[in-house]
C-alpha cells in the first residue's frame, strides 16, 4: 500500500478503565461503602479482579496491538486514612505501571476517576474548597512515588458527570438530589484540583503531559429553527462543555476527551432542568435513531465535532473514553470503526489527535447499572473471570497495526450489504 496512513506513526492506541469499575474489593471508598449500605441497587465485590489479573490483562492489551493504556490509580487504596499513605499500595502500582511499561504499553494515568477515600467524601469532597489541599497532598505522594514510570497525566476524570449524578439526579454517592449549588462546587473544586495537580506534576517532574477528562456530549436543538430549542441547547451547552472546559483549561497539555453520544434538546416548559431542556426521544429525520444500552444515541459525527471546536484550544487532543454497551457484536465494531473514522476526518483537517482509547478493555462495573452493560474489548466472564476477545478487539488491533481504516463494505467484521439493505426495514418500526 503506498497511500498515507489514516493515523499518524505516533498515535495511540488503547483501552482505557477506572480503578473501582475493575480492580475489585476497594473497601475504602464511598462507593463501596454505599454499596454495603445498600443505596446503590449493585456491588462492584470482586469486579474483574484485576488488582491481580493486571498482567494477564496487559498481555491481552498488547497482543491485541494497543501502545498505551488509560487506567487510575485508587487514592482510597494509597490513603485508607486521612493522612495516612499505605506503602503496599504504591508497590502494587508501581507494579501495575511496570507492567505496562515492560510490554512496551504507554500508561495514561488518571488520578480521580469518580470515587473518594471515606474520610474525603465525610469532609464534603469537592464542595469545600478547603479540602483541596488534601487533594494536593496526595498528588505530591503519587508523583514522588510513580512520577518516574508516568508520562501522561490525567488529573480529574468527567467533572459535570460526577456533579450531576452525584448532586443533581442523586443516583451516586451522596446521593443530593436538585442540589445545584452542590453540583457547580462540584465542578469548581475539580477544576482547581486539576489546576493544582498540574502545577505540583510539573513543579515536580518536569516534562510531562497533563490534562484532564472532560465528557464531551455534542448537543445540538431538535428543532433549529425554534428559538426557545436553542436557547435550552446553548444553556447545555455552556454547562457542559463550554464553562467547564474554560475553567480547567488555563494550564492544560492535552485534552481528554470523553465522547459517546450527542444530546438533542427540546425545550420544556416545566421540570427542574428547565433551563438546559429536556432530551429528545423520538425521531429526527428519515434515518432512526440508534441507541446503545445506556440509552445513548449512537452519533459517530458528534466525535469529529467536538474534535474540530476543541481544536481552538490549541493543544493536542486524546479521546480518553468511546465505546458502545450493547451484546451486538456487529453494532460494536461498526461503533469503533464509525468513530476512528470521524478521528480520521479530524486529523486529515489538521485538527491534533495524538490518541484514542476504547472504554473499555473488559466489560466491567458500570457504576449504578452494574455488570449489565458490556463494554469490553473483551468479555469478562464473572464467574470465572475468563477473558475473550470479541471481534472488535481483532478490528482494533487490525487497525492499530497498520494505522490504516480498513473498507467495511469489505471487512469480516460486518454483514455482507445485502443482508443489512433487508433489515433495514425492520428497524425503522
Ligand atoms: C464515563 C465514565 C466511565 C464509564 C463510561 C461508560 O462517563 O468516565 O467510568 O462509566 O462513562
Amino acid at each position: 500500500m503506498s497511500t498515507r496512513p489514516d493515523f499518524p506513526e505516533t498515535f495511540l492506541f488503547g483501552a482505557a478503565t477506572a480503578a473501582h469499575q475493575v480492580e475489585g474489593d476497594n473497601r475504602h471508598n464511598d462507593w463501596w461503602r454505599a454499596e454495603r449500605q445498600g443505596r446503590l441497587p449493585h456491588s462492584s465485590g470482586a469486579a474483574c479482579r484485576h488488582f491481580e489479573l493486571y498482567e494477564q490483562d496487559f498481555d491481552l492489551a498488547r497482543g491485541f496491538a494497543h501502545n498505551a493504556h488509560r487506567l487510575s490509580i485508587e487514592w482510597s487504596r494509597i490513603e485508607p486514612r486521612e493522612g495516612r499513605v499505605d506503602p503496599a499500595a504504591l508497590d502494587h502500582y508501581r507494579r501495575v505501571l511496570e507492567a505496562l511499561r515492560g510490554r512496551g504499553i504507554e500508561p495514561v494515568l488518571t488520578l480521580h476517576h469518580f470515587t473518594h477515600p471515606c474520610w474525603f467524601a465525610d469532609a464534603g469532597a469537592w464542595t469545600r474548597p478547603d479540602n483541596l489541599r488534601a487533594f494536593a497532598r496526595y498528588v505530591e505522594t503519587v508523583a514522588e512515588a510513580l512520577g518516574d514510570l508516568v508520562g501522561w497525566w490525567v488529573t480529574v476524570n468527567e467533572p459535570t458527570v460526577l456533579a450531576k449524578h452525584a448532586h443533581v439526579t442523586g443516583d451516586w454517592p451522596p446521593f443530593g438530589r436538585g442540589d445545584w449549588k452542590a453540583a457547580r462546587r462540584t465542578v469548581l473544586g475539580m477544576s482547581r484540583a486539576h489546576r493544582t495537580a498540574y502545577d505540583i506534576l510539573h513543579r515536580r517532574l518536569g516534562d510531562v503531559r497533563v490534562g484532564f477528562a472532560h465528557s464531551a456530549p455534542w448537543v445540538m436543538a431538535r428543532r433549529p429553527a425554534t428559538l426557545l430549542d436553542r436557547f435550552a441547547a446553548l444553556s447545555r451547552d455552556l454547562a457542559l462543555n463550554r464553562l467547564p472546559v474554560r475553567l480547567a483549561a488555563g494550564p492544560l497539555d492535552f485534552l481528554g476527551v470523553n465522547y459517546y453520544t450527542r444530546a438533542l434538546v427540546h425545550w420544556r416548559p416545566r421540570g427542574t432542568a428547565r433551563l438546559f431542556g429536556e432530551d429528545w426521544p423520538g425521531p429526527d429525520g428519515e434515518e432512526p435513531r440508534r441507541f446503545s444500552e445506556m440509552g445513548w444515541e449512537v452519533w459517530p459525527q458528534g466525535l469529529e465535532l467536538q474534535l474540530r471546536r476543541f481544536s481552538a484550544l490549541g493543544v493536542p487532543l486524546l479521546v480518553s473514553e468511546n465505546g458502545l454497551a450493547t451484546g451486538d457484536e456487529e453494532a460494536r465494531s461498526r461503533f469503533l470503526l464509525d468513530h476512528l473514522r470521524a478521528v480520521a476526518r479530524a486529523l486529515r483537517a489538521g485538527v491534533q489527535v495524538c490518541g484514542y482509547l476504547w472504554w473499555s478493555l473488559l466489560d466491567n462495573f458500570e457504576w449504578a447499572e452494574g455488570f449489565r452493560p458490556r463494554f469490553g474489548l473483551f468479555a469478562t466472564d464473572y464467574v470465572s473471570f475468563a477473558r475473550t476477545a470479541r471481534p472488535a478487539a481483532e478490528l482494533f488491533a487490525e487497525i492499530a497495526r497498520s494505522r490504516r481504516l480498513p473498507d467495511a463494505l469489505n471487512s469480516p467484521y460486518f454483514a455482507p450489504p445485502a443482508v443489512s439493505r433487508r433489515q433495514r426495514p425492520d428497524a425503522r418500526r
